[in-house]
């Protein structure tokens, strides 16, 4: 039986701000039992839903040394879904109302993070043959493992990956302080350690000290080589491009599954997608307070407000979209003000066809997704993307760039092979966006028979966790025959 231990700063259930926790909340639960024990560690943060918080059961406790910094580090313990979960514990690095703040807190507290999980691995019992890492929170694990721990016979052969979800996110910080915070010797400061730009970069140790890197597409992993795609650090990818791999994420089909939703109006299948869709976008038109327009194209948006999702494209050409075509939007999201406010003032301006909920909310997430027509997804890049896997799985039509994990989980409609199951646009351009909006609609509009078919076909897709698990698993296999 081999040990996996997942070290993230977010799982669903018990923490979410975006697609890593869902990932971490259910890759997990998709291993061979038989013959691998994954378990998963996250910080505890003072702003965990207090159903969770107040479950947790003691486990252990202990100092770690940060630096010349003793602090107390809390272990805690769940089960969810028959998956054992730690939590870290410290109220100094963990409080306040959201997992990340500014970021000179923020790389204390994951070294901290990154620090006491190694930690904690002697007092939970739980000695793991591989620590999977995810995004730069963790990108130090590595890197305190191979400088302070590998001598100590527990720890001697332990294997890590690093898993990249979004490259745009890095870590960076002054390296005084981040020689201070952590205590790592000169060598890893410099250009073969964790060094860039003369600053210090959590990911970049992931990825220079962990075993294998792998992020979430196939399509991503080659972006992140090149200089458009690397976020300056393309350079150190394709030297270390020998140990990356990507791999595709799945989808957590017991929770996004039409036919079981709690949060929907109308439960479906393939079978009564129709009727029951129906009834879904009714009843999402009644709470988003737009006419209930049957015929009317609706398309819906769930996301970060963030420009990584191409709200600059949306912006561009929204004005004239609504002003000229007989389509409604549903919007939910948060994140930067000027996109959030730009959506304010379109739903002002154009009632009966826009409406805009600012905020965070799963069970109208599940509305949107249930509800629309098609789901816009422009995105500027996109690691893997799980919004448009879950509008496919709900009979909502796609609309995407090919970027990243869009491009490999999209197949464009085909109007002469009837192939495909959403549209998508290649430039970085809002008309060419406008464009592939406009032909979703008038398929919709003119080709009610087509539409369905496209629908039912995106339904059918399979984006489950069954496939990537394997790769993972013999991703695991082969690391782990490094120590042997
Ligand atoms: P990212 O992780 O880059 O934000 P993904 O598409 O991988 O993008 O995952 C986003 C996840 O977060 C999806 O499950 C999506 O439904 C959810 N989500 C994003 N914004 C909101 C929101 N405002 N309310 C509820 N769920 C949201
Ligand atoms: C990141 C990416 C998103 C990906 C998610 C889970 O947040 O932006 O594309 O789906 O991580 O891997």
């Amino acid at each position: 039986m081999k040990k996996i231990l997942f070290a993230s700063s977010e799982a669903v259930p018990f923490i979410k701000t975006g697609g890593l926790a869902d990932v971490v909340g259910s890759l997990p639960k998709n291993f061979d039992h038989k013959k691998y024990d994954v378990r998963v560690i996250l910080p505890k943060y003072a702003c965990m839903d207090e159903k969770f918080s107040k479950s947790l059961k003691t486990v252990a406790s202990f100092y770690t040394e940060l630096g010349w910094r003793k602090q107390y580090a809390g272990v805690l313990g769940a089960k969810a879904d028959g998956i054992q979960y730690y939590f870290i514990d410290n109220e100094f690095y963990f409080a306040g109302n959201h997992p990340y703040g500014e970021i000179y807190q923020d790389i204390e507290k994951f070294a901290f993070f990154s620090k006491a999980v190694l930690d904690a691995l002697e007092f939970i019992d739980f000695l793991p043959d591989v620590i999977h890492c995810n995004d730069w929170q963790t990108g130090l694990i590595p890197v305190f493992l191979e400088k302070f721990y590998r001598g100590r016979e527990n720890y001697s052969k332990i294997r890590t990956v690093f898993s990249i979800h979004n490259i745009r996110f890095q870590g960076r910080w002054k390296i005084p302080e981040v020689k201070d915070v952590t205590g790592l010797p000169e060598d890893v400061f410099t250009a073969e350690g964790i060094e860039s730009y003369g600053e210090s970069n959590y990911l970049k140790g992931g990825i220079v000290y962990a075993d294998a890197v792998t992020t979430v597409s196939k399509s991503y992993a080659m972006e992140i080589m090149t200089p458009e795609g690397g976020e300056g650090l393309d350079g150190v990818l394709r030297r270390y491009s020998f140990k990356l791999f990507g791999i595709l994420n799945g989808l957590d089909y017991d929770v996004y599954h039409p036919g079981k939703d709690p949060y929907i109006t109308a439960k479906f299948s393939v079978k009564n997608a129709a009727a029951k869709k129906r009834r879904n976008k009714e009843n999402l038109q009644k709470i988003s307070g737009l006419p209930k327009e049957r015929d009317t194209f609706l398309i819906g948006m769930v996301s970060r407000m963030s420009d990584q999702k191409g709200f600059d494209l949306v912006a561009c050409i929204l004005d004239e979209f609504l002003s000229r075509e007989n389509v409604q939007f549903v919007v939910l999201g948060t994140g930067e003000e000027r996109y959030e406010n730009m959506f304010r003032y379109f739903s002002d301006k154009y009632p009966d066809k826009m409406s805009v909920y600012i905020g965070y909310s799963e069970d109208r997430a599940h509305l949107i997704y249930a509800g629309a027509d098609a789901f816009l997804m422009p995105s500027l890049f996109e690691p893997c993307g799980l919004s448009q896997l879950i509008s496919l799985r709900y009979g909502t039509v796609p609309i995407v760039r090919e970027t990243g994990g869009l491009k490999d989980t999209v197949e464009p409609y085909n109007k002469f092979t009837q192939e495909g199951c959403g549209f998508s646009f290649a430039n970085y351009n809002a008309h060419e966006m406008a464009d592939a909006m406009r032909m979703a609609k008038e398929l919709y509009e003119t080709e009610k028979n087509r539409w369905q078919d496209l629908v039912l076909r995106g339904m059918k897709q399979n984006f489950s966790w069954k496939s990537s698990v394997k790769e993972y698993e013999r991703l695991y296999e082969s690391i782990c025959q490094l120590t042997e």
